[in-house]
């Protein structure tokens, strides 16, 4: 036979069982350092058995004392860290801010009927050691509100949504007023629980916890 046609040559029945050997040996061989990279991708996005998800962040001394500038005609901003536990990243913190703003529990439910009775009502306190404290993000779509010292309110730049200091909605687009977000102190730190709430909806439909 031309040595360029050797390929065609089946070859004699040894040779061929042989070869079929060989090519499920080589088969087989894949399957298993496959499963020896699939396994461990896998169980890494698995969250570790004992992951203990805390939704409470704990600002720091400093950040805790400032919300003691808030007066009655100031809210004040209070920047602290997300701190969040999952399997994917382990721990991580993000840097976020909210409004804290000084006022009594008669006083939010006089602005703020809708957050103490019916579909609005909020699971937690929305008042704590004398603070209510709004999450910064504007409930329309999403933009960051500010302090107007000026008018006395909080107005969102991107549509001009306008809130009294309570958070009630005043005018513009959005269909509620201020989210306001748990706050607590707890075995003498004070933590805030960071929620997003759903964007233009005139209900709070929780989208996000921690
Ligand atoms: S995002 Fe604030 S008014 Fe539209």
């Amino acid at each position: 036979m031309a040595h360029a046609e050797a390929y065609k040559d089946p070859g004699t029945p040894e040779e061929q069982t042989r070869r079929t050997f060989m090519a499920n040996a080589v088969i087989a061989l894949g399957g298993v350092i496959g499963l020896g990279l699939v396994i461990p991708l896998a169980t890494s996005l698995l969250p570790p058995a004992d992951a203990t998800p805390d939704q409470w962040s704990s600002l720091t001394p400093e950040e805790a004392a400032a919300f003691k500038k808030a007066t009655d005609k100031q809210p004040v901003k209070v920047t602290f860290h997300v701190h969040e536990t999952n399997g994917y990243l382990g721990a991580t913190d993000t840097e976020q801010f909210v409004w804290g703003v000084k006022a009594t529990e008669q006083q939010m439910e006089q602005e703020r009927p809708e957050l103490f009775k019916g579909a609005d009502k909020v699971p937690y306190p929305v008042v704590n050691m004398g603070f209510v404290v709004f999450s910064p993000i504007c409930p329309h779509l999403g933009c960051k509100y500010t302090w107007n010292t000026a008018q006395n309110k909080f107005l969102c730049p991107c549509h001009g949504s306008i809130y009294s200091e309570l958070g009630k909605h005043e005018a513009g687009p959005a269909l509620r007023g201020l989210d306001p977000l748990p706050l607590r102190e707890f075995q003498g730190k004070v933590q805030i629980t960071w929620i997003e709430y759903k964007f233009n909806s005139p209900q709070l439909i929780i989208q996000r916890v921690g």
